[in-house]
């Protein structure tokens, strides 16, 4: 059974370790990846400060996700699922976990920045295509937004 717990700061190493080696699934070059792996993706302090939780399998942690609560629009900074649990249901586990914690924080909708091969993920979601985002890797991916369930049955 996979349970969703806020992650603690001395996860840090192991959801910095979990997102490298999810991004690393789609192929991307290992000098772009080597350079991101120098960022700090996830620090203590991040976990601390911002709604961040991590699924478990009750050995170790498979995946996280980071929402930074802000209103009217929750931002869903990271969402990552260890390559070995790809396409068993956590993304989509987790995706609804953190709709919950933006629905609890008075959020209308999330918004986030794809990465190209995860884009069809976040559409089966619910999401949104609104716009493009660049980003240091020198291309654009895309920008897409959720709107809340809470938010739909307001304006209908
Ligand atoms: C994207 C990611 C979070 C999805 O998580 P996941 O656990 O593999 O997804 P799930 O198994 O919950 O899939 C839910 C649904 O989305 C679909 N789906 C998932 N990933 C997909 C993809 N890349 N393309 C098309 N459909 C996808 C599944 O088929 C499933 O469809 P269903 O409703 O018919 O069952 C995960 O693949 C991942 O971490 N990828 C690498 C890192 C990454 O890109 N993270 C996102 C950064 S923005």
């Amino acid at each position: 059974m996979i349970e969703i717990l806020r992650a603690q700061p001395e996860d840090a190493d192991a959801l910095k370790k979990i997102a490298i080696a999810a991004k690393g699934h789609w192929g991307y070059d290992e000098p772009l990846m080597a350079q991101w792996a120098q960022t700090p993706i996830i620090t203590p302090e991040a976990i601390a400060a911002d709604c961040v939780y991590k699924g478990c399998d009750g050995v170790s942690i498979i995946a996280w996700h980071r929402l930074l609560t802000s209103v009217p629009t929750a931002i869903l900074d990271d969402l990552w699922v260890l390559p070995t649990w790809i396409g068993h249901g956590i993304g989509r586990r987790l995706f609804q976990h953190a709709i919950a914690q933006a629905q609890l924080a008075g959020a209308l909708a999330i918004e986030l920045d794809a990465d190209p091969n995860a884009a069809p993920f976040y559409a089966r979601m619910g999401c949104q295509m609104i716009g493009e985002s660049w980003t240091e890797w020198g291309r654009t991916i895309p920008r897409m937004r959720y709107t809340l369930p809470a938010n739909i049955a307001r304006r209908a």
